[in-house]
């Protein structure tokens, strides 16, 4: 089976749907370098799923090229093509007459995986994607959304394919499950190293994930294309500092944990753990009415404070 991670390269990427005026996608030009997450973040209408479809050929460019480690898409055979990409949706698309295991194990299947190497493997993906493995035996109906979202997010990864298209995946999830989620996949990163497209309409997700952003206009056009951080200290123009919010100096807080920044000595104050954003600290002062938070190491000892005025400096 695949492994490590792809290169991805759109260039002048173009779809235009028959009958329809305007593209979809218009000459989409960057490059996802092996191994990074790069998150399409743009209106409605944008274009991003049409943009994802384009890489796996469930929709046909219309001209310009996509590149999988220098191979064009064009150049692959379709099976072959997509046993190396993960697709993740929204709604999953689990198979419901089949146990999560035989979900997991669709794609070694196709490899000719013997039914013990899929069951083993099914059980460390469970674990990956932080379900326990007797879920193994279930069906998908009998499962949460959230945990489904998981399950699907398994079965992506079962065939180790270099590269994973996500769209929108954690979409329909409450806030709260969708945080952990968020950080769960991170973790699964820092192991898998995929190349992944991740498409959301929200900001903060993108700004979490993305090692790189890649803001779409309507009408498929690339509106710029940076680091998290770049974007939100210099957005290109009007179009996108109006999508990434007039809160963005806020938002640039939650790019920096307080790992980064020099604490004082040991004092009294609601507490908080080195990892925590300087956005989340921020508002941990404001809730608990505080001027300075006791900051602890992992095993809970406090190791020094940090005041109001120096988060905000
Ligand atoms: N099969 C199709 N035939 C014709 N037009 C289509 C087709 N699929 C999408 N479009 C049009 O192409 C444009 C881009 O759609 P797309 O689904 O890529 O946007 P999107 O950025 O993913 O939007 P959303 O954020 O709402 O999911 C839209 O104007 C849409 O109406
Ligand atoms: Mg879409």
């Amino acid at each position: 089976m695949p492994g490590q991670a792809a290169e991805l390269v759109f260039d002048e990427a173009t779809k235009r749907y028959p009958g329809r005026e305007g593209a979809a996608v218009d000459h989409l030009s960057l490059t996802v370098p092996a191994g990074e997450i790069c998150v399409l973040v743009g209106p409605s209408g944008g274009g991003k799923t049409t943009a994802l479809r384009l890489v796996n050929r469930l929709i046909e460019l219309t001209s310009g090229d996509i590149r999988i480690d220098g191979t064009s898409v064009k150049a692959q055979n379709l099976v072959q093509l997509r046993r190396g990409i993960g697709y993740v949706i929204q709604q999953v698309g689990l198979f419901p007459h089949m146990t999560i295991e035989a979900n997991i194990g669709t794609v070694p299947r196709l490899y000719g995986r013997p039914r013990s190497w899929i069951k083993t493997r099914s059980a460390e993906l469970l674990e990956l994607v932080g379900l326990d493995p007797s879920y193994a035996k279930r069906y998908p109906a009998q499962l949460s959304g959230g945990e489904r979202q998981r399950v699907g997010l398994a079965r992506a990864l079962a065939g180790n394919p270099p590269l994973m298209l996500m769209d929108e995946p954690f979409g329909a999830i409450d806030p709260i499950v969708r945080t952990r989620l968020q950080d769960e996949f991170l973790r699964l990163q820092r192991e898998v190293r995929k190349t992944v497209v991740f498409v959301t309409h929200d900001i903060d997700e993108a700004i979490k994930i993305g090692d790189r952003l890649a803001v779409i206009r309507t009408g498929g056009r690339l509106a710029q294309y940076d680091t998290p951080r770049a974007i939100l200290e210099k957005p290109a123009d009007d179009f996108v500092a109006e999508f990434i919010g007039p809160d963005r100096a806020l938002k640039a807080l939650s790019l920096h944990t307080l790992a980064e920044l020099e604490l004082g000595p040991p004092a009294d104050g609601p507490t908080c753990g080195l990892e925590m954003t300087v956005r989340d600290a921020l508002a941990l002062l404001l809730e608990k009415k505080a001027t300075v938070l006791a900051v602890t190491d992992e095993k809970g000892a406090v190791i020094g404070s940090i005041t109001r005025e120096e988060l905000l400096a």
